[in-house]
C-alpha cells in the first residue's frame, strides 16, 4: 500500500498544499520547525485518525482557520481510494473513504503505518505506558474489535479513577463502583488474549531481526506481563475474567484507600530481555535502541503478514539520532514498501536511499 498524493488544507502549518510520493522511499527535508513532522502526522491519521503529538483535534487545525482538512489518495487491496479527514474546532471529526463516512478504527482497513520517532528510542527504558502503546498500536492496526475494546475499556477505566477519586466526598458514587470493577474486568479479560497473543508473534520476529542487526547475536526476548492472578493469558475470556475477579475482590479496599484502579489491563507491561537479562535495567543506551528499532521492524513485517501489504513506514527525525552502522541496517531494511523519512540534511540521505527528495519550507512543499 502506499499513499499516492495528499492535499493539506488548514492543516497545522499548511494552508493550501499538495503533494505527490513516490511508491518507494521518500526523503522530507528541510530545516526546523518548516512543516516535515506535520506532514508524517497528516499521512499518520489517514491510518487511525489520530494524531500522535496530541489528542486534541482542534491543535490540528490551522492558526486562523475554522476547519482543517487531510485528502489522500491511496493504493491499497488492489484499488484507489480516497481518504478524506475533516476537523472542524468544537466538532467531531469527520471521516470518508470513498465518499463513505467511517469511523477512526476502520481506517485501518484502508492504511496501515508504523511510525518510529525519537521517543521510540527509549521504548525500553521508559516507563510501561510506552510499550502497551506499542502493542495497543499495532494490534488495533490488525483486529478492528480491539481498538471499540480498548476505548470501552479506558473510558470505564477514567470513569471509576474518577468514583475513585470522590467517594469520599460523595459516598453515594460507591453504589456504582463494583459495576465499572466488573466491566473493566470483562474487557481487560479480552485484551489481555489479545496482547498475549501479540507479543508471542513479536516473539518470533523480533529476536531474528534483533541478531542480525547487533551483529554479535545477541539473543532478545519478550514477555508480556499482565494482572498477577491471571494463570494463563491464551486461555478464554472467560477463565481470564475469573481470575481477574479473584484479583479485584483482594483489592478492592485497597483501591478505596489509595484511590487508584490496581485491577486490570492499565498496569500490563512487555517484559524485554536481552542474552536473558531485564534490558530495562541492564542494557547499555546502543542496545536498548537497537532492541527498540528491532521490535519497530518487526511490527512492519507482522502487519504485513496479516493485511497482505506492506504497511508506510515513517521514520521521523530518527536517523540523525543513529550511529552510521544503525543508519545502515535501517536504510537496508526498509525496501519493499513506502518509507516517509524526515530529516534536516537532505543530499546524503537521499544519495544513500535514492529516494524521492520533498523539500519543506514554511508549510510549502517542493
Ligand atoms: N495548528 C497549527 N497551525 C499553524 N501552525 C502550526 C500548528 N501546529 C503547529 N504549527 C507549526 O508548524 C511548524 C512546523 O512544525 P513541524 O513539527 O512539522 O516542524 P519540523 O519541520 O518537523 O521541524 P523539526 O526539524 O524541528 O522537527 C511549527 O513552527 C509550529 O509552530
Ligand atoms: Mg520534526
Amino acid at each position: 500500500m502506499n499513499v499516492q498524493k495528499i492535499a493539506l488544507n488548514g492543516f497545522r502549518n499548511y494552508e493550501w498544499e499538495t503533494t505527490e510520493f513516490s511508491p518507494g522511499t521518500n526523503v522530507i527535508c528541510g530545516p526546523n520547525a518548516q512543516g516535515k513532522t506535520n506532514l508524517l502526522e497528516a499521512v499518520y491519521m489517514l491510518s487511525c485518525g489520530r494524531s500522535f503529538r496530541t489528542r486534541f483535534d482542534k491543535e490540528l487545525v490551522g492558526f486562523g482557520f475554522s476547519e482543517g482538512e487531510i485528502l489522500a489518495e491511496v493504493w491499497s487491496h488492489e484499488r484507489q481510494q480516497t481518504v478524506d479527514l475533516r476537523f472542524r474546532v468544537g466538532q467531531p471529526k469527520r471521516i470518508t473513504v470513498n465518499g463513505v463516512k467511517k469511523t477512526a478504527g476502520e481506517l485501518a482497513a484502508v492504511v496501515n503505518t508504523v511510525l518510529f520517532c525519537p521517543d521510540d528510542l527509549n521504548l525500553i527504558k521508559e516507563g510501561a505506558a510506552v510499550r502497551r502503546r506499542l502493542m495497543d498500536n499495532a494490534i488495533s492496526q490488525i483486529r478492528p474489535r480491539y481498538a471499540e475494546i480498548l476505548t470501552e475499556f479506558n473510558r470505564l477505566y477514567e470513569h471509576k479513577t474518577r468514583i475513585l477519586k470522590d467517594w469520599r466526598e460523595k459516598p453515594s458514587l460507591l453504589e456504582t463502583l463494583d459495576e465499572f470493577s466488573d466491566g473493566m474486568a470483562r474487557a481487560s479479560a479480552q485484551l489481555i488474549r489479545y496482547r498475549a497473543a501479540y507479543a508471542a508473534r513479536l516473539n518470533q520476529t523480533a529476536p531474528p531481526i534483533h541478531r542480525e542487526f547487533s551483529g554479535k547475536g545477541e539473543e532478545l526476548s519478550l514477555r508480556y506481563q499482565t494482572v498477577s492472578t491471571v494463570r494463563d493469558p491464551y486461555a478464554s475470556a472467560k477463565e481470564i475474567y475469573y481470575d481477574i475477579c479473584d484479583h479485584q475482590e483482594r483489592h478492592r479496599q485497597a483501591e478505596l484507600e489509595s484511590a487508584q484502579c490496581l485491577t486490570g489491563a492499565h498496569k500490563d507491561d512487555l517484559e524485554i530481555e536481552i542474552n536473558g537479562r531485564s534490558a530495562r535495567s541492564f542494557a547499555s543506551q546502543g542496545q536498548t535502541r537497537t532492541a527498540a528499532l528491532s521490535l519497530k521492524l518487526a511490527e512492519r513485517e507482522i502487519l504485513q503478514a496479516e493485511s497482505g501489504e506492506m504497511p508506510i513506514l515513517l521514520l521521523d527525525d530518527v536517523l540523525s539520532e543513529l550511529d552510521q552502522k544503525r543508519q545502515e541496517f535501517v536504510l537496508n531494511r526498509i525496501g519493499g514498501g513506502q518509507t516517509l523519512i524526515t530529516c534536516c540534511e537532505d543530499a546524503e540521505i537521499s544519495r544513500r536511499t535514492g529516494g524521492k527528495v520533498l523539500l519543506v519550507e514554511k508549510g510549502k512543499i517542493r
